[in-house]
This record gives structure tokens, sequence and C-alpha cells, in this order.
């Protein structure tokens, strides 16, 4: 029997609904993003999102459901995000699942979110195999991670503080940007003038694989406070960001390779999206043998399909609750995730 699993996620600023069955694949999926709301803040407000998230819960889960002619009493589970993120955000998430589900008498599971992602480039066409190693990077997340099946994840590497798309609107905001500030930087780049600027490349020579970010915004503020306030001055230092930023993406993720022996690199989070990281990825792959993916972008930024599809692939491992008392993790490790011998 292949279970019909509706994935709610709420952690952040975007609101994703879907509707996953094992055997069909993803039957709808809807997707209401925050961030013209957010924007005029300069980055999430936490409590706005919690009350956007409650308008648009309900009508979206409609909107799936319609799509995809199902009706309520055909669910047989309901899997949210259980965390990481905001606290006030996956509030609303898990009290929706778990009062529907309870309604519906059908169990619920919690998701942790980054195994969402990890797990989202499987339902992309062309689709790794275990084992891969995956790039997250988002304006939450930078981690390098060695894949090996549902519930075997290794961290190989994160960052120490700032993520590289928080990297990415930060410089942005210093060049008088709006929010989010990566794809408008980037945009910028493209009237930049190579070798302008030297911005600093934090940790590429660390031998681990770990990141930081946040000293690079403070090198770009003393670079804009310096540098003239015409067009092609900024083009030119978004142009040094976006290089020092990818440089060091590129190189790490390249350096996961080689220390796991694996040949397969799996790019996820919404830098993912960056033309200049693709291009030195591919690159990269190219000229040591290995293989490169980059799953549709709607499944690699938030949304609510990587959800569905890893709550169903839990359930059938017989991970679903029907206790309908719930708690979210806005902090919880992936390590954590306790799948104990469940697993083969
Ligand atoms: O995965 P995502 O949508 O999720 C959240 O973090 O919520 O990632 C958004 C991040 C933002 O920081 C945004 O500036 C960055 O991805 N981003 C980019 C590009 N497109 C999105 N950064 C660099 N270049 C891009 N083309
Ligand atoms: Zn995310």
């Amino acid at each position: 029997m292949s279970l019909l699993t509706l994935g709610i996620e709420t952690s952040c600023d975007e609101t994703g609904i879907a509707l996953y069955q094992m055997e069909r694949g993803l039957l709808a999926h809807a997707l209401y993003s925050q961030v013209a709301m957010h924007n005029e803040y300069g980055g999430v407000v936490p409590e706005l999102a919690s009350r956007d998230h409650v308008r648009r819960l309900i009508p979206l889960v409609r909107q799936v459901m319609n799509e995809a002619d199902v009706s309520l009493e055909q669910l047989d589970a309901i899997a949210y995000t259980q965390g990481p993120g905001l606290g006030g955000a996956l509030l609303v998430g898990a009290s929706i699942a778990n009062a529907l589900a309870y309604a519906l008498d059908i169990p619920t599971i919690g998701i942790h979110h980054l195994e969402g992602h990890l797990l989202s480039p499987l339902l992309s066409e062309p689709a790794p195999k275990f084992p891969f190693v995956a790039l997250l990077v988002s304006g939450g997340h930078t981690q390098l991670m060695r894949v090996d099946g549902v519930g075997r994840y290794t961290l190989l590497g994160e960052t120490l503080d700032d993520a590289a798309g928080e990297a990415f609107d930060k410089s942005a905001q210093l060049l008088g940007l709006g929010y989010p500030g990566g794809p408008a930087l980037a945009k910028l780049a493209l009237l930049g003038r190579p070798g302008m600027h030297k911005l600093p490349r934090p940790m590429l020579h660390s031998g681990d694989l770990e990141f930081s970010f946040s000293g690079l915004k403070t090198a770009v503020l003393t670079l804009v406070k310096q540098s003239n306030d015409d067009e092609q001055t900024r083009a030119d230092i978004a142009y040094a960001v976006q290089e020092a930023i990818v440089e060091v993406l590129a190189h790490k993720a390249l350096s996961a390779l080689a220390q796991t022996r694996l040949s397969q690199l799996v790019v996820a989070g919404g830098v993912g999206a960056n033309q200049m990281l693709r291009h030195r990825l591919t690159e990269g792959i190219g000229k040591r043998g290995g293989e490169v993916f980059y799953p549709d972008l709607e499944f690699c930024t938030d949304n609510g399909a990587m959800i569905a599809f890893a709550g169903a692939l839990r359930l059938e491992l017989q991970q679903g609750k029907k206790d309908y008392r719930f708690d979210v993790k806005p902090r919880w490790n992936l390590a954590d995730l306790g799948y104990g011998d469940l697993l083969p």
C-alpha cells in the first residue's frame, strides 16, 4: 500500500504544501513566499512570518488537494517540519498538522528540515544515487554532508558563523540592494570587472571543510566606505564579493569529494542558483571526473515537497505516530535524528 502523505513546511519565510505518494510521486505542491513582505525590513521578521503562515496555510492545503483531486479523507499521514527554524513559524505548521491529523485519525511525523533538503534531489531528474556529497547553501545553511541513504547523514563541514546566502544578502545590503540580496548582487556582478578588488577568502586553506563568512562582510563594509558610489564601482565590488564566496564554496565542495572519494555532488539551497558557482563546480568536477547535480530550484529552495517526500520515506519505516502531543525544535542537530536500529 502506498501512503498518501501531506507535507507542511513553515520553518522560515515560505509556506510550502505538497502531496506525495510513493508509487505516483509528487501529486501537487504549492508555495507561498513571504519575501516581498520581509523585503522592507531587510530580513525575515519572525513574528510577521508566523502570522503570515497562519493566513496562508489552510488555503494552500485546499489548493493542493484540489489540484490533485484528493479529499481530506483520503490522506494517510501528515508530515511537517518540526525544526530547525523559527519557533513561532514552526509551531504554526506543527499545530495545524497535528490538529488536522487528530480530526482525521491518521498519524503525523515531524521532519528535520535539513533531512528534507538532503533527500529533495531525489525528486528531480536526473536524480543522484546514494552515496553522494551534498552542498547545502541557502540563507540559513552552509553545510557539506555525506548522504549514504535515508537517515544516514554525516556532517563533513559547516559554517562557523554566517551562511553563504547570508553573506550574499548582507553584502548586497551594504551595496544598497534589496532583500534577498543574492540574486540582485549576482545581477549587478554581471557588469563588474574581474580583478578590480581583492576580498579575503575566509578559511580557503584551513585544510578542513568548515566555512566562515562573517569576516567577509566587514571587509566589504570597509571597501564600500573607501570607494566611489558610482554604478561601475558597485558592480566591481559585487563581482569581487561573488567571486570570494563562490571560490570558497567550490574549493571546499571539491575537497569534500576528494576526501570521501565519492563522485556525485548535489548542490541544494537558494545559493545553488548562482551561475558563477555552477560554472566553477562544473569546471572543477569535469577535471576530476564526477557528476554534479543541480536539482530543480523549486525543490532545492524551501518547499513542501521535500517534507512530504521525507515524510513518506519515514512512514515506510513505520515512524508515524498517532499521538497528537507535539513540540517543535528551533535548534535541532541532524546528528540527533535517532533513526537507531530501524535502518539496515
Ligand atoms: O534556499 P533558500 O530559498 O532558503 C532560505 O534560506 O530561506 O535560499 C535563499 C538564499 C538567500 O540568501 C538568497 O540571497 C540566496 O539564497 N540566493 C542567491 C541566488 N539566488 C538566491 N545567492 C547568490 N546568487 C543567486 N543567484
Ligand atoms: Zn531550508
